[in-house]
């Protein structure tokens, strides 16, 4: 039993990769074989648009051709039971990086036949965590919940099942006394992150627990 989380922040030990972390030692408790992926760490640009996946015969039907670091990340997925992305939001939507990787992944898996099919090989768990400063009553205001319904919904189709948690108003700074940024109030900020962070990493741990059950 594989499970894989793809960190789309740049940021290795923050918001997203420790909730990332958390789902991956659920999972693990399950006795699944873990791997964390930084986006970041590894140099890849998004889909080309070269075809090569849309080519009827052609050897790279249904996979992505473009070789680069993210090819091993791909070819790694074809062999997990459970996938799991996580993204700050940055303007609204997911990261630069991560919006690259999802279009690597999910382009070269989804037929252009008519009602388009998925291509990957299985059925797997996938979840998405998103961490952002907004609070949950603005997530419409932003429109964020259409990004995360559509990923969902894309995610589902091609791999089977996808569920998503979302993580409101992370604590953002090191030292908030050091940025420019009155429109927040470190301390309720800091009172957050004691008391609801932590109910954000349980909800990602046990994401983890659930993808294991299942597969399992
Ligand atoms: C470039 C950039 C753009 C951001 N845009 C938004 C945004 O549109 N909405 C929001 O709620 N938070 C936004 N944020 C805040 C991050 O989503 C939030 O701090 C997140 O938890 C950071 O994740 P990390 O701690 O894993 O790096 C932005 C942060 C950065 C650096």
């Amino acid at each position: 039993m594989k499970i894989i989380a793809i960190n789309g922040s740049p940021r290795k030990n923050w918001n997203t990769a420790t909730l990332l972390q958390e789902a991956l030692e659920g999972a693990a408790s399950q006795g699944a074989e873990t791997t964390l992926v930084h986006l970041y760490d590894l140099s890849f640009k998004g889909c080309h648009s070269c075809f090569a996946c849309k080519t009827k015969g052609g050897k790279s039907y249904g996979t992505c051709a473009v070789k680069d670091d993210v090819s091993l990340i791909l070819k790694k997925i074809r062999e997990v039971d459970g996938l799991i992305l996580g993204s700050p939001i940055y303007f609204g939507t997911v990261s630069g990086e991560m919006k690259s990787f999802m279009e690597r992944l999910l382009f070269s898996v989804l037929a252009y036949t008519d009602p388009p099919v998925s291509l990957f090989p299985r059925k797997i768990q996938t979840g998405f965590v998103y961490t952002m400063n907004a609070t949950e009553e603005q997530l419409n205001t932003y429109r964020i919940e259409r990004h995360v319904a559509l990923n969902e919904s894309y995610l589902k189709r091609i791999f089977g099942a996808s569920e998503s948690l979302l993580c409101f108003d992370t604590y953002q700074f090191d030292d908030y006394s050091k940025v420019v940024a009155d429109r927040f109030d470190p301390e309720k900020k800091a009172r957050r992150r004691e008391e609801v962070f932590p109910k954000d990493c349980e909800k990602a741990f046990q994401m983890g627990v659930r993808f294991a059950s299942k597969i399992s």
